[in-house]
């Protein structure tokens, strides 16, 4: 029957072939609708989109830009409503602006920008009839937070010398959060927010570790700094360590501050998990999206309070605030047989065993040569002193809920092997790796709070007919195509569900479901894939839904919002616009079954 197939219980549908269609192609039973688009208003006041005239004003009462990573969150006593959370990790002006000129962006084209940024907190509305959700415009928990809202510094590097500026001296308060990738959501009721690719906004950069986070030396792309000096290294050098941090938001506090947890430190956060240790101690695994770099997790040492009492409430507020930052060493079972071609080693995995390297502790460093507040605020610089080891490109992760194994998406490295770089080893097995692998992490006795794990690759990305490829040791004849591994999240079974951004087969990027367990383990299928130019984000698997972020629709080299190369949502002559998407049952049944 239409929207059956054969596979694992929540995989049971007939995989998406890939395609560059300039759509959202989903599989034969389903349907799909856009939940909320750029620019739909979400606040009291907020006017209807109006692309030929945006304002900054506008914009900051409407939804973002570039809807990266999605959180659904249960709201009491509204039938039929969740609360849903995104980020929105950066602009595309050349895209959002007719005639913009990357030379002289005006001061009205960059407050929309600002504002572009950030998160918003959106209550949708679920349909009787079908899976389509619908935003509820002026719900008092719509929030928007931009680049110039008000957040919060925390934690053991809060108020200290390197987080202090002109504006702030007392280093604790923070205008803006910047370039939110992907995130997490906590048993206790918040959302974590990564704050990625900070770098870009920054112009001048000088000193070794502004080199070391990538601030170049130059005037930055978007030229904030002729805007506001904070953006301008030289003028303020500090602002931007306020930014590379892990925030926190509390949705169902519409006023409340959010904070930056400077106790996970400091790096391009891709994203933030959380798992419970047996005695209820949060642990949030993350990853630092760069070349090279590293992997990492904060083991809190408070116990979540449960319930939602007020006093539960503000004292799980504080668990991100106290505990120990680690680093992540993998050493291979099978060193000589890495040839960086890909090859399977004799043993039959790319597996090995990994250890835990401990930081800082509050105030106490870890790390010879550096003070505690210096490892938070420089955590790479930490990370390369104890010999942590150098990933390929480490983003999303996601801990399983029936297992609590971790699942890290590598998603590729190209200098891995060249010249004057590391080369292969047997978590990053392949030179010039275009396509990326995931990483499947067990906790040495199943305790998140353990100092060492077992590590295996549960996939090793591409074309299954390269033979530079893996999947679980499923037949590679049964599964779909991936490349370029980014965001992960479970769905209600177990199964494994990946989003891509960058493909490098030649086709869109897109979202898939993978067993875990089971003889099933490692049947990859293709659920959907994007318009031309977009990046898969934020994926949601519910039982009845599946939620994703279609990020950067139209982001093609040579295309403008005069030019564009992609005609979605809404069709031609109309302005491309990044939108959350939800996709469902025609036959209003549950997801894959
Ligand atoms: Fe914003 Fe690492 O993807
Ligand atoms: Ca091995
Ligand atoms: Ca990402
Ligand atoms: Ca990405």
């Amino acid at each position: 029957t239409a929207g059956r197939g054969a596979g694992a219980k929540g995989l049971r549908f007939t995989p998406v072939a890939p395609n560059t269609d300039d759509r959202v192609t989903v599989p034969d039973g389903y349907a799909q609708s856009v939940v909320i688009r750029w620019g739909e208003p979400i606040l009291r006041g907020a006017p209807a989109f109006d692309p030929d005239k945006q304002t900054a004003r506008a914009q900051a009462g409407q939804f973002g830009y570039n809807n990266d990573f999605l959180s659904l969150l249960p709201l009491r006593g509204e039938h039929g409503r969740q609360v849903l959370v995104a980020n929105h990790e950066y602009t595309d002006e050349v895209l959002m602006f007719k005639g913009y000129d990357p030379e002289n962006p005006t001061r009205e084209q960059v407050e929309v920008a600002w504002a572009a940024h950030g998160l918003s907190v959106v209550v949708v509305q679920e349909q009787h009839r079908d899976g389509r959700l619908t935003p509820v415009t002026r719900h008092p928990l719509n929030r928007r937070l931009t680049a110039t809202s008000e957040f919060q510094l925390t934690g053991p590097a809060a108020g200290g010398a390197l987080l202090r500026t002109g504006a702030d001296p007392a280093g604790r308060t923070v205008l803006g959060t910047l370039n939110n990738c992907a995130g997490g959501t906590t048993p206790w009721g918040t959302t974590l927010h990564g704050e990625e690719n900070f770098n870009q906004y920054f112009a001048n950069g000088s000193s070794a570790t502004d080199k070391r986070y990538g601030i170049g030396s130059g005037a930055t792309e978007r030229k904030w700094e002729r805007f506001d000096k904070r953006f301008d290294v030289k003028q303020e050098p500090n602002e931007s360590h306020r930014f590379g941090w892990v925030v926190e938001l509390d949705p169902y506090d519409p006023d409340s501050t959010p904070r930056k947890r400077t106790a996970l430190g400091r790096f391009k956060h891709e994203a933030a998990q959380p798992r419970l240790t047996a005695d209820g101690r949060p642990v949030v695994y993350m990853g630092d999206d760069e070349r090279f770099d590293y992997f990492y997790k904060f083991v809190s040492s408070k116990r979540m309070m449960k319930g939602t009492s007020r006093k539960a409430r503000e004292h799980n507020l504080t668990l991100l605030d106290e505990g120990t930052l680690y680093v992540a060493k993998l050493t291979g079972d099978s060193p000589q047989d890495i040839d960086g071609t890909g090859k399977l080693p004799s043993d039959g995995e790319f597996d090995g065993s990994g250890h835990w390297i401990p930081l800082a502790t509050g105030d106490v460093s870890h790390v010879p040569g550096m003070t505690a507040e210096e490892v938070y605020v420089f955590t790479r610089l930490a990370g390369d002193k104890v010999g942590a080891t150098k990933m390929d490109r480490p983003e999303d992760v996601e801990p399983s809920p029936r297992t609590g194994r971790v699942y890290v998406a590598l998603t590729n490295n190209k200098d891995r092997g060249a010249a004057g770089k590391a080369g292969a080893d047997e978590a990053n097995p392949r030179n010039n790796n275009k396509h990326g692998q995931i990483l499947e992490l067990a906790e040495h006795w199943d305790d998140p709070a353990s100092d060492g794990f077992a590590w295996r690759l549960f996939l090793v990305a591409g074309d299954p007919e390269d033979p530079a490829t893996y999947f679980a040791g499923y037949p590679k004849e049964k599964v779909s195509p991936i490349s370029c591994p980014d965001n992960v999240a479970f769905d209600p079974y177990g199964n494994l569900w990946i989003s891509t951004d960058g493909n490098q087969l030649g086709s869109h990027d897109g979202l898939f479901g993978v067993a875990t367990q089971g003889e099933r383990r490692g049947e990859l299928k293709q659920f959907l894939t994007v318009p031309t130019g977009a990046e898969t984000c934020g994926p949601i698997i519910q039982q009845r839904r599946v939620l994703v972020a279609v990020q950067h629709p139209g982001e093609v080299d040579g295309a403008t919002a005069d030019k564009p190369a992609s005609q979605w949502p809404d069709g031609p002559g109309r302005i491309v616009r990044p939108s959350v998407v939800a996709v469902y049952r025609k036959d209003g049944r549950d997801i894959g079954v």
